[in-house]
């Protein structure tokens, strides 16, 4: 595919996360060839990009994320030549092919690892983060990693201790040799060379550790203590200048935002970082944190800060976030109403959308009965440190059911035969109880579905210029469950209007005109009066106002 300068405003990216699309071999687990048979229904769904999770070879102690070769596919998944189908199906449709990056840490089981490990002095040993233990024999310093426990191993072969700010089978990768650097880059080029069309580069805040005296050591977290340091910033302005800018490929950088400066710093086109930056947010502070008030003042201060010159990632879910519907929706009484309010939310904001494969069904939170039937070592290990820290097991269950990223890691619901048409065995995780009644097939036959008004909005977007480069700007009260904005562009402009509430609330706003076209609704009629629109349970409306 050849790529115009700016092409990825008008993508709407669809995450796979491959392990459970679709499961093409029959073993349980979904695979490469699985996801090419999906590719119809992709295109009929209108996405114009596929990001998929990573399909490189590894020992999956973190699903993929930890990376054992960067040049292989992982069995589980098939072969490059299943890859290169893909490949080659998606583009004959049109769609883009977006790999995910890991690059901050490779698998414990990459060669350059177990290399690296042997001794303080071979090809390899300077391509990790080793330092020799403190005066006590302990750690050298007191950094946690983000899945539990410290952040530093030691490897008695080395006498030193190495750094994994993940699972200790994830060591850090050392950014700061040049040699690694480039070892690095030649990952790029290969999978540029194959054709593909952007990056999602994973975790990727924490190249420059800090360590000599730049980190905030105050804070608890090495992944806190180092989050963008200039370092960062460099060494990524060094990647994308000599991989992906040459031919315009897209990127998407999952960064810590802590402030609008870090947005701009990661986004701002003149600075040459990514095209736009994913906010890692851990779910049990967004379960906690989050309220239509604070997404109106993001919505805001955000569009303000990066309109000039930056550019937006719009997601609600992803494969390490409860399902949207079930945290930010009503996923009982009003099932139907805010899966589809959701999605007119994330289609109708500046940027560009990326849908995780099942919300555009409505796919929902799953409470699986025991901790052992979770998979996720970030559940696992959360769970168990509850428990040390004293909560019983039933509190400790609870919360990690509400948190867990398996919520949005169970098969995709392709129709109501035995396991959700996802595999004819037992799948890897289990499929939700709920795919009789919530499941691709029943949804692609039903005009009133989720699937349906998914489509339409993905059709909206490519046929009218104003969902994509419309300036944006709230008419709503900062108070209360309802975020309305307008968007406007050559002379046209749109109002979008969502009641993140179950009661009826009334939007009084002058743009609202009692002739206003309606573009698309939730619900089959709309109260619209002179300056006042009602909005009924979860309802959404589009209007065009002028
Ligand atoms: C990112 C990924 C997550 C993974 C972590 C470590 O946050 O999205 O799934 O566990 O990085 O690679």
């Amino acid at each position: 595919m050849k790529h115009e300068k700016d092409w990825y405003k008008e993508l709407v990216i669809y995450q796979i996360y491959p392990r459970s699309f679709k499961d093409g071999n029959g073993d349980g687990i979904g695979d490469l060839k699985g996801m090419t048979q999906k590719l119809d229904y992709l295109k009929e769904l209108g996405v114009t990009a596929v990001w998929m999770s990573p399909v490189y070879a590894s020992p999956n102690v973190d699903n993929g994320y930890d990376i054992s070769d960067y040049f292989a596919i992982m069995e589980e998944f098939g072969t490059m030549e299943d890859w290169e189908e893909f490949r080659d199906g998606a583009h004959a449709r049109g769609i883009a092919i977006i790999m995910d990056l890991v690059l901050n840490h490779s698998s414990d089981l990459h060669r350059w690892f177990m290399e690296s490990r042997k001794s303080r002095d071979n090809e390899f040993s300077d391509y990790y983060i080793w330092r020799d233990p403190a005066a006590d024999g302990k750690a050298p310093n007191g950094w946690l990693s983000v899945f539990g426990g410290g952040a530093w191993e030691y490897v008695p072969e080395r006498g030193q201790y190495y750094l994994h700010f993940f699972a200790k089978e994830q060591p850090d990768l050392n950014w700061d040799n040049e040699e690694a650097r480039e070892k690095i880059f030649d990952i790029i080029r290969f999978w540029n060379d194959k054709g593909v069309d952007g990056y999602r580069v994973d975790a990727i805040s924490y190249l420059d550790k800090g360590m000599d005296g730049r980190a905030d050591m105050t804070e608890p977290f090495g992944t806190t203590s180092c989050a963008n340091l200039e370092g960062t910033h460099k060494y990524i302005r060094e990647m994308v200048e000599k991989t992906t800018r040459p031919d315009n490929l897209m990127t998407v950088g999952e960064v810590n935002i802590r402030n609008l400066q870090d947005a701009k710093d990661y986004t701002s086109a003149s600075r040459g970082e990514f095209d736009m930056a994913i906010g890692f947010v851990p779910p049990i502070v967004e379960i906690k944190t989050w309220s239509p008030e604070r997404f109106k003042k993001e919505v805001r201060e955000y569009y303000e800060a990066l309109k000039e010159d930056g550019w937006w990632a719009r997601f609600l879910s992803n494969h390490d976030k409860p399902r949207q519907v079930s945290l930010y929706g009503d996923d009982k009484t009003y099932w139907l109403e805010s899966a589809k309010m959701l999605g007119c939310y994330l289609h109708t904001l500046p940027g560009t959308p990326f849908v995780y494969q099942g919300e555009e069904l409505g796919m929902t939170n799953i409470q699986l009965p025991s901790i052992d039937d979770y998979d996720d070592i970030d559940t696992k290990n959360y769970y168990k440190t509850m428990v040390e820290e004293g909560a019983s097991p039933k509190e400790a269950l609870a919360e990690s059911q509400a948190v867990s990223r398996d919520n949005a890691r169970t098969p995709m619901q392709w129709d109501d035969s035995e396991n959700g048409g996802f595999s004819p065995s037992r799948p890897w995780l289990p499929v939700n109880e709920n795919y009789v009644r919530i499941n691709a097939r029943q949804q692609m036959a039903d005009e009133n579905s989720v699937f349906k008004f998914y489509q339409k909005l993905i059709a909206l977007r490519k046929e009218n210029p104003v969902l994509v480069h419309g300036d944006f700007e709230l008419c709503c009260p900062e108070e209360g469950p309802v975020i309305a904005y307008t968007r406007s562009f050559d002379g046209v402009t749109w109002l979008a209007a969502h009641n993140f509430s179950g009661g009826t609330q009334r939007l009084a706003c002058g743009r609202v005109k009692r002739e206003a076209q309606v573009i698309l609704g939730n619900y089959k009629e709309q109260a619209i009066e002179e300056g006042i629109l009602e909005l009924r349970a979860y309802e959404t409306v589009i209007l065009k106002v002028e």
